[in-house]
């Protein structure tokens, strides 16, 4: 979503606002634009589409301001084109705004009474005509800015540079995620701190209602009081924002592809019970019922584990939308009710949403996040790190794959905890998915013949049953993400009571099933499908292959694994398949279209 990245330096920064503006095209966006100080007055360049077009443009005239803001934007009011484009100005005044003002309208119109002309059809652009007002009365502008943020509702991060102060840049967060770095080139901001790789060796989290000024000498942070502060330190991590892809053609491949290591890397940290026991702050002993929480690929990380807690721990566990949690009646607090929100980037701002609503019931909140010092990760009870590393590609792969298996180890250490028996054996399990990951891995030409065969597929289908289900869910997330072909996951059993109507030749159907208690249920609805013409793909182990040769068109084999850890490692040949069939198909697979990958507004 929104990419913010600001630079105030002694030599002219627009190369370096670029460069920033790269590092965040991860998050997902359709215009860019970047302003800088020239001579004194404020000079705009934005373009449509990709950061290299923005990048063309300010090559064909480069700006030598050694100060500046830029933006990446995902249209939320107003289609992507350069007048909706940010920065945004108002006299004297430029701005970039992450976010959305819920009340620009009525802003909008008390700012025209008094003479703006707007040139946009976004939300923010009220923000520098807000700033310029207030400053023409007299106000600095952090204080304009402070001002302006009294009067907005809703989230935003925004950064203001003006004609007056010429060598501070100034930013206020209230929602949406900043961090500032200070380093021998001066300062910067952005939106995702590894993107101040090179500019700071050490960033900066502002909390909600804190602002700051940064110039060439520091940054200086201020809480809602304007006091001064000091916040969370994050080390920045640059290996992936700043590398590229590491010979793979794309970062979803590489992230793919870096499964086996970061299975590995978590099962290492979080070998021992104690070692995640020691970081909650609850007692699974006295744990009634677990409200899991999250949005996009983390909720289906999450509708698994819900049942691995109830079959293995033994606790009655719940899995809600964060979007709709927000607003959703609820039942008096229990005691002994947990919650758990997983998120990768930890700034999905209905995740986020749930997680404040949670606390204020006085729920204790577990958080699992992959990226350090962000919201949830601050702001959780208790935080257990997903270790999977920066994700670039906007599908998620690894993170999903490191959420199952943080949340696989959870699900062991609060067994142990309540005393049931069994927990080695399936710890014995999880210790070989690596190997078996790997396995999965080398079979990725049979992936990519696979996908040769259903490119042409206009909508395609993915089932499963019990451990299988969230995986065929997300299985058909992932291929309409990346391929944008039409796919929708069922639950197996659930096909007769209507998608089975959807069935025929041209519709491939992904059907996971691998030996185990439910392998009957599902080859019985298997079949089922086959006889009314289905095109079935098995995605299994041997033992299913041979049961089901007869039925399957294709097949992608996975290893015999415990029924446990079978969903962690039938999730890879999918995250494959999603990715040839979109490259083969032609298509942007990193950023698909009109998606984001911090999704910062509700
Ligand atoms: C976006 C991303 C998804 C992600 C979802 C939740 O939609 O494109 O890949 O699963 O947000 O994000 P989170 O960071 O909270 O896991």
């Amino acid at each position: 979503m929104c990419g913010i990245f600001a630079r105030v330096a002694a030599e002219p920064v627009a190369d370096t606002l670029i460069e920033g503006l790269k590092r965040l095209e991860y998050r997902g966006y359709d215009s860019a634009g970047i302003a800088t100080l020239e001579q004194g007055g404020i000079a705009r360049i934005c373009t449509v589409g990709k950061v290299e077009a923005l990048e063309a443009a300010v090559r064909s005239g480069p700006p030598k301001g050694s100060i500046g803001i830029g933006h990446t934007r995902w249209a939320t009011h107003g289609a992507p084109s350069e007048r909706n484009a940010h920065p945004h100005i108002a006299p004297g005044v430029a701005v970039v705004h992450n976010g959305i003002i819920e009340n620009h309208r009525e802003l909008r119109q008390g700012l025209s009474d008094l003479g703006a002309t707007f040139r946009s059809e976004t939300d923010s652009e009220v923000i520098p005509w807000m700033i310029s007002h207030h400053m023409a009365s007299g106000a600095k502008t952090m204080d304009a800015l402070r001002k302006a943020g009294e009067d907005m509702k809703g989230a935003f991060a925004v950064a203001a540079l003006t004609e007056s102060e010429p060598d501070t840049l100034h930013a206020l967060r209230r929602g949406s995620p900043l961090a500032v770095g200070f380093g021998d080139k001066g300062a910067a901001l952005a939106s995702d701190p590894n993107a101040l790789a090179g500019f700071a060796r050490e960033a900066f989290m502002l909390e909600d209602g804190d602002s700051a000024e940064l110039s060439r000498s520091g940054v200086d942070i201020r809480n809602a009081q304007g006091e001064k502060v000091h916040r969370q330190i994050v080390t920045i991590d640059d290996t992936a924002l700043t590398t590229g892809s590491d010979g793979y053609a794309h970062h979803m491949l590489k992230e793919i592809h870096e499964q086996p290591q970061v299975i590995q890397r978590i099962l290492s940290t979080y070998g021992s019970t104690g070692s995640i026991l020691g970081r909650l702050t609850f007692d699974f002993r006295r744990v009634t019922r677990i409200t899991l929480i999250a949005c996009g690929t983390s909720y289906l990380a999450a509708s698994l584990a819900r049942r691995w807690f109830q079959e293995i721990a033994g606790i009655a566990a719940e899995v809600a939308i964060a979007s709709e949690f927000r607003y959703e009646p609820l039942a008096p607090v229990q005691p002994g009710e947990i919650a758990i929100v997983i998120s990768q980037s930890g700034e999905t701002a209905d995740t986020v949403g749930a997680m404040h609503r949670l606390k204020e019931r006085g729920i204790p909140v577990l958080g699992l996040v992959n990226q350090a010092g962000s919201t949830i990760a601050r702001e959780a009870d208790c935080h257990i790190p997903l270790l999977a590393g920066p994700e670039i590609g906007v599908a998620s792969t690894k993170a999903f794959v490191a959420q199952l298996t943080v949340l696989a180890r959870i699900v062991l250490a609060a067994a142990q905890r309540r005393g049931h028996s069994g927990v080695s054996i399936l710890h014995s399990a999880l210790v070989r998915v690596p190997d078996s990951v790997s396995a999965v891995l080398h079979n990725e030409p049979a992936v990519m013949d696979v996908a040769q065969r259903v490119l042409q597929a206009r909508s395609a289908l993915f089932v499963g049953r019990g451990h299988l289900y969230p995986v065929a869910l997300e299985g058909a997330l992932k291929m309409k993400e990346t391929s944008y072909i039409h796919a929708e996951g069922f639950a197996a059993g659930e096909l007769k009571h209507g998608p089975i109507a959807l069935v025929d030749s041209t519709t491939p159907i992904f059907a996971l099933a691998s030996s185990g208690p439910l392998f009957e249920k599902c080859a019985s609805n298997i079949r089922e499908i086959a006889a009314r013409g289905g095109r079935i793909v098995l995605v299994g182990d041997r033992a299913a292959l041979l049961a089901l040769s007869d039925v399957a068109t294709h097949a992608l084999t996975v290893p015999h694994c415990p029924d446990f850890v079978q969903p962690i490692i039938s999730t890879i040949p999918l995250q494959l398949l999603a990715y040839h069939v979109a490259v083969q198909r032609g298509l942007d697979v990193d950023r698909p279209r009109n998606l984001a990958k911090s999704v910062t507004v509700e």
